[in-house]
């Protein structure tokens, strides 16, 4: 699919639901403006640089929503796909939109996402269970206590980029972004390399209990 085919198809897509949120508040009617780019079932594109989000902490998904809302996390110069997220957040008039489509992602069954990357799953126990897994639980499910993400549905691709974008200073940069600035430190702990093992570990969990 050619670029000018891919806007059309988003355009088409997204105005439809743009339109539905408007007259219905339900999660449904405002998740549809986000399956254009997160899918239907919320398993994430690739191609369009959006993560899997089916099944993610809800207390997460309202955070990083209030937090591109407001501007803590996709403001930084040379964070292009970040960018993408704030028109999107801006169709959230509230938080009562943001609570309740963060209610309706969460309670979409999680989706395993296909593997993008390989690497040494053993190694990357390891090198999990030593930096990761205090905040992130045994298996990458995630802690609501901590405010820690599943990192088991988002894509191991996303897992890449993110982690990379925390290390350039794209994200969890904001003074106000506590809990971004937190994973910023961490995230300077690994290389890639040390991450595709990680991601290799990840994929092999499963998305959830
Ligand atoms: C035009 C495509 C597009 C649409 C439509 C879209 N998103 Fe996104 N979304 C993205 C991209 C791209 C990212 C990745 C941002 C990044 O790289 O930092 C993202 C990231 C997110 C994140 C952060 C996930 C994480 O694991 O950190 C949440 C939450 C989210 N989107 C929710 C929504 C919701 C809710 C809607 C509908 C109101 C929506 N998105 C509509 C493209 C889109
Ligand atoms: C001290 C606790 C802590 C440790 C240790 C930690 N993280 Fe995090 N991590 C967080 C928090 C908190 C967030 C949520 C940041 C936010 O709200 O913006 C996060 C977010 C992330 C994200 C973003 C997920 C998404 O959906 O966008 C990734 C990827 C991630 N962590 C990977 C890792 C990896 C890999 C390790 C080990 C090398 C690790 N983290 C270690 C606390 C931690």
């Amino acid at each position: 699919m050619n670029f000018r085919t891919a806007i059309f198809l988003l355009t088409a897509l997204v105005l439809p639901g743009l339109a539905t949120a408007g007259d219905d508040t339900s999660g449904k009617a405002l998740y549809a403006t986000c399956a254009a780019c997160h899918g239907a079932s919320g398993e994430g594109n690739e191609a369009l640089n959006a993560p899997g989000i089916a099944g993610q902490s809800e207390s997460y998904l309202a955070r990083q929503l209030w937090d591109f809302k407001d501007g803590r996390r996709g403001k930084e110069p040379g964070d292009t796909t970040g960018a993408q997220m704030l028109p999107m957040a801006a169709t959230l008039p509230d938080g009562e939109a943001i609570t309740t489509v963060s209610a309706y992602i969460a309670a979409m069954p999680t989706v395993q996402p296909a593997a993008t990357v390989s690497g040494d799953a053993a190694n990357g126990q390891k090198l999990y269970t030593g930096k990761c897994g205090a905040c992130h639980g045994g298996q990458g499910w995630g802690n609501e206590a901590l405010f820690t993400p599943r990192l088991t549905v988002i894509g191991d691709w996303y897992l890449l980029r993110q982690v990379a974008k925390f290390q350039e200073s794209l994200r969890g940069v904001h003074e106000d972004s506590k809990y971004g600035r937190q994973m910023a430190m961490m995230a300077k702990t690994v290389t890639e390399d040390e991450l595709k093992d990680i991601a290799a570990f990840l994929n092999a969990q499963g998305p959830q209990q």
